[in-house]
């Protein structure tokens, strides 16, 4: 059997069923940057093609980052400061900092310089094994600026060997200049901007934020109509900080995902998991914000509604630039299990998505790779900190 390349001397944590599929002393093939055959070593056909000794580690599907404000200008550190001395995410932001702060230095900086100051955070998530990562946008608050960010956002994928999946998130934030003018913003953003975003090519999916400091429902329903008639899936930020009714809204619109859900009703939930919509779970934003409304983990494993987890990097609400991180957090404040966490980055990330060609190690898959020099998978949620990722594979090529 001819191969590209194969990994021999590897343990596979697969992610094909709920208690990671393992794989002991495995091996994994790959032909035309897909996965051609995988299986315990014994099994693994004669074969011509590169080989790799993986030296004893395991190998995961390559890690996916379903949630993230990736591109943006400048930081917000000095809010930081500021909530250490005791103001309140929602008082900054009402007080016009908070995504608006970011929106002025995003609107200030030119595409390349977006490009610039996004790929270190790039970087540091795709040295832990990350292949796959989207990227909203939501800080230009108008056509241009949106468009602008999307396009950053695109561009990172030809700057690294990764996945960008881009989210049009006009949604995000009233800017100032509509202040009194909820409807026509709204409008904007369902008639000129996720029209031009779906005709350029440069949104795979549309989000947006149904909060009490962000869009009703009822706007949120007008965003999701225009996706819809311009073809594109929808997302949401739901119930963060109120119960908006954000679950059941995301899955009457039969989105990916309903993301953060700390204030998700039970019902809400399980229409989630009757639609197949994923909860995107966001601890990093939990442990930022001191949030002490956690997920309702329970009614999401009674339900069947798919859980993936994600670092939700943005300058606000979670600066997290480490999906190992957020792996350990899940586990250690929202109780997932190791199985549950790794599948929330993996199989389940891949769902929130809306992509069926990764996520797990399988024949016909991309053979995008993570490999690491651990002797469990539980060790990827144990430690707090540090970097064991040894390799990554990218459509069957080591990157
Ligand atoms: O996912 N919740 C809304 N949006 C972001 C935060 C954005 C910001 O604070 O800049 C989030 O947490
Ligand atoms: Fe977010």
């Amino acid at each position: 059997m001819s191969f590209d390349h194969v990994w021999v001397n590897a343990n596979l944590a697969t992610m094909r069923d709920d208690a990671l599929g393992v794989i002991e002393d495995g091996a994994i093939a790959a032909r035309d940057g897909r996965i051609a055959w995988v299986g315990p070593r014994a099994g693994l056909p004669a074969h011509s093609g590169a080989v790799t000794d993986s030296k004893g580690a395991w190998i995961l599907p390559g890690l996916i980052d379903c949630h993230t404000h990736l591109v943006f200008g400048g930081n917000r550190s000095a809010e930081f400061e500021a909530r250490l001395a005791g103001a309140s995410y929602e008082e900054i932001a009402r007080s016009g900092g908070g995504i608006l702060s970011t929106m002025r230095a995003t609107r200030a900086a030119d595409e390349e310089a977006l490009v610039q100051a996004a790929l270190p955070r790039l970087d540091a998530l795709l040295r832990e094994g990350v292949t796959t990562v989207e990227i909203k946008s939501g800080y230009g608050l108008e056509l241009d600026a949106e468009l602008k960010q999307l396009r950053a956002a695109r561009s990172l994928g030809l700057e690294r060997e990764v996945t960008i999946i881009t989210s049009l998130l006009a949604a995000h934030a009233l800017p100032p200049e509509f202040a009194g003018r909820r409807e026509d913003y709204v409008r904007l953003v369902a008639e000129q901007i996720i029209p031009r975003a779906a005709s350029e090519g440069l949104a795979d999916a549309v989000d947006a934020f149904c909060e009490s400091i962000a869009f009703t429902p009822e706007e949120t329903a007008l965003v999701f109509a225009s996706a819809k008639r311009h073809g594109l899936p929808v997302k949401l930020h739901a119930d963060q900080l109120t119960d908006c009714g954000g679950a059941g809204l995301a899955a009457s619109f039969g989105a990916l995902s309903a993301d953060h859900m700390e204030r998700s009703n039970p019902a809400g939930i399980a229409a989630m998991a009757a639609a197949g919509t994923v909860a995107v779970l966001l601890p990093g934003a939990t442990l930022t914000l001191r949030e002490k409304h956690f997920p309702d983990i329970a009614a999401m494993r009674e339900s069947g509604c798919r859980m993936a987890l994600s670092t939700d990097m943005n300058p606000g609400s979670s600066p997290a630039l480490s999906l190992l991180l957020m792996l350990n957090l899940g586990c250690t404040l929202f109780r997932l299990t190791v199985p549950e966490a790794l599948l929330g980055v993996t199989r389940h990330a891949a769902a929130a998505l809306g992509l069926v060609d990764r996520g797990v190690l399988a024949e016909g898959m991309r053979c995008d790779l993570a490999l690491y020099a651990i002797e469990r998978p539980a060790e990827l949620c144990y430690w707090l900190g540090g970097n064991p990722c040894v390799g990554r594979v990218v459509a069957g090529i080591a990157a």
